[in-house]
């Protein structure tokens, strides 16, 4: 089971390693990586695994790598400046990430086929065209029962106004629990 203990610690690190700052920039805040835990500790199963679409810098999948450790987090980035930052600090203190460069929409259906991972965070491209095939590959793949999370579901970003964004997209899904910044499905 995870142990809260060990998430504090990597809560600490990614709040005081000497990248910190680096990290942070658009990264997840604490609060709410603590909480995709509890989540998904309620679900009374051992993690075999992640997949996360956003990796930017690496802060939240440092956090996925603790919390499902030793098994493997699988992480997706566009952004090549991203990409090959994420691969220096993952590199440096995780031994369990496997880092991805690309689009979601190229990379994943690729992944999939051998991903095994029974929690997912979406948090890329925040528009509904994107995040919504995401979510479906991801839901189509998950091992049972599996968490899955949007990330910025109460805000349309600046991507995401020529279609609703992330909240069009958990909205047609429609069957999301809603809290704060973020959406969960758990499936079963
Ligand atoms: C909000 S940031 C992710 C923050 C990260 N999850 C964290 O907490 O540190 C979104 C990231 O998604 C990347 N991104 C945008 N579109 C993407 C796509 N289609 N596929 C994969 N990554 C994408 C961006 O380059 C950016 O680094």
């Amino acid at each position: 089971m995870i142990e809260e203990s060990k998430l504090n610690s990597a809560l600490q690190f990614l709040d005081t390693c000497p990248e910190a700052e680096d990290i942070m920039a658009r990264g997840v805040e604490s609060g709410t990586l603590l909480e995709f835990s509890r989540r998904f500790r309620a679900l009374g199963v051992e993690p075999v695994g992640a997949v996360e679409i956003g990796t930017f810098r690496g802060r939240s999948t440092y956090f996925l790598s603790q919390m499902v450790s030793p098994e493997i987090v699988y992480t997706i980035e566009a952004l090549r400046e991203n990409y090959d930052y994420a691969c220096w600090f993952l590199g440096r203190h995780t031994t369990n990430t496997k880092i991805y460069f690309g689009d979601s929409v190229d990379v994943l259906p690729r992944l999939l086929q051998h991903a095994v991972y029974n929690i997912a965070f979406i948090d890329g491209l925040h528009n509904c065209t994107r995040a919504l095939p995401e979510y479906l590959m991801l839901e189509r793949f998950i091992k049972r029962p599996g968490l899955i999370i949007f990330h910025d579901v109460s805000y349309v970003a600046a991507e995401g106004k020529v279609d609703g964004g992330v909240p069009r997209a958990v909205e047609m899904l429609g069957d999301l629990e809603i809290e704060g910044d973020k959406a969960y499905k758990v499936v079963t």
